[in-house]
């Protein structure tokens, strides 16, 4: 079945008519400023922090206005196809929800985990867990409904413990485990820092530690009766400086795809694709790691030829269904949504951010028709166009 996204906005028009207005904003300016203000000052300045100056942040973001796409006329096609494959799964959305470490904390009831999961449910739109979650990991997988749901690892520095939650999650039925390669120590981020915030440490968003044995067994006591031995067994644990035979051996540890994400250069692709990789993941996280300044929509070309047949997956700065469209033209398999989903989470919970979903996809399906594409392959043969510089 093809799914008319777009039908979303006629839903919202018929009900302005009953009296009924929008609960919540589509534009993604005002969805940060509420969640601005529905946040505790120091998980909105943990969301939107970024390494050094900000100015990959920014550039991440001020990409895709250089780049358009030339609508054709005349083809209107009345049904579009925005199905991709993912993970070797086909799905009906080309997004998916990037991990967001702290996502648990986004929802006003603290369990944004479990929150996303069921946007995910409800809209179809995959979902990732990070290894930093508020509810652990076997918890999460069964509000996703039959959406498939994906676990980033942070690979341990203990392989007890790096085996145990790759198993943790495929035997709890994720599809695919995403290994995270840009963050095996933490980038420098002032706004954080001036605070020392780092929610880690208190404790936050580590129930997949919290619940496994191999780590709760190098403690004095439980977390919950002392959380400084906790502490300081995951300051030790966290994280192994990476390199690509750690690829190899995730690879003899599970039967589920995996991508690895946080590659920016060709060669980078063609190493983790040499060693194993299913996927390509091109990102820079966001701008929260290395300080680059550039962009990660400029080096997608490049990694997608390097990476030929494999899929590439991307994100950093998407705020909006034009920037998704953008890189799936440009060749992207699925494009992740990163800050604004943890934003749209924070005023409604699963009901805000299923509203965002269907938002965003709503204008992905529309950007489509009224660009004249019935599905990616023809988006893709369009290309995109570069506007300036
Ligand atoms: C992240 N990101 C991230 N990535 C990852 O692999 N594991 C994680 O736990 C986290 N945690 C995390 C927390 C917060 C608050 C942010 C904003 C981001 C990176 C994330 O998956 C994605 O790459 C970026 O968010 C994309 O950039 P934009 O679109 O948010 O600018």
């Amino acid at each position: 079945m093809v799914h008319q996204f777009g039908d979303f906005q006629n839903v919202v028009y018929a009900e302005a008519l009953k009296g009924i207005a929008s609960r919540y904003p589509f534009d993604y300016p005002s969805i940060e400023e509420k969640a601005a203000k529905a946040l505790p000052d120091w998980v909105y300045r943990y969301v939107s922090s970024a390494a050094g100056d900000g100015r990959t942040q920014r550039a991440n973001v001020e990409a895709y206005s250089r780049y358009g796409i030339i609508p054709r006329m005349m083809t209107s096609p009345p049904e579009r196809d925005l199905s991709t494959v993912l993970f070797g799964k086909k799905v009906d959305v080309p997004i998916f929800m990037a991990p967001i470490g702290m996502i648990g904390l986004c929802s006003p009831d603290f369990h944004g985990d479990v929150a996303a999961a069921t946007a995910a449910g409800a809209t179809g739109v995959p979902y990732c867990l990070s290894t930093f979650s508020q509810t652990r990991m076997e918890e999460v997988v069964p509000h996703a409904g039959g959406t498939p749901v994906f676990f980033q690892l942070y690979l341990p520095n203990d392989r007890e413990l790096a085996a145990s939650f790759i198993q943790r999650a495929e035997s709890s039925g994720y599809s695919g485990i995403l290994l995270t390669v840009d963050s095996w120590t933490l980038g420098f981020r002032p706004n954080d820092l001036v605070i020392g915030n780092f929610p880690q440490f208190r404790g936050f968003c580590m129930q997949n530690y919290y619940t496994d044995e191999n780590f709760l067994k190098h403690l004095s006591k439980p977390p919950e009766e002392d959380i400084a031995p906790a502490q300081r067994h995951y300051a030790t644990v966290f994280a192994k400086p990476l390199d690509w035979e750690d690829l190899d051996w995730i690879r003899t540890q599970t039967t589920l795809p995996v991508a690895v994400k946080g590659i920016q250069h060709p060669e980078d692709a063609r190493k983790a694709i040499d060693h194993g990789a299913d996927v390509i993941y091109v990102t820079n996280h966001g701008g929260r790691q290395v300080n680059s300044g550039v962009p990660t929509l400029q080096l997608l070309p490049d990694v997608l030829k390097s990476a030929g047949t494999t899929p590439v997956v991307f994100d950093s700065g998407v705020r909006s269904a034009t920037d998704a469209l953008i890189a799936l033209a440009l060749g992207a398999t699925a494009v992740g949504l990163g800050r604004p989903y943890a934003y749209a989470l924070s005023y409604g919970g699963a009901e805000s951010l299923t509203h965002y979903l269907r938002g965003f996809l709503a204008e992905l399906d529309l950007c489509m028709a009224v660009a004249g594409f019935k599905d990616l392959e023809e988006l893709r043969e369009a290309g995109v166009v570069r506007v300036t510089g």
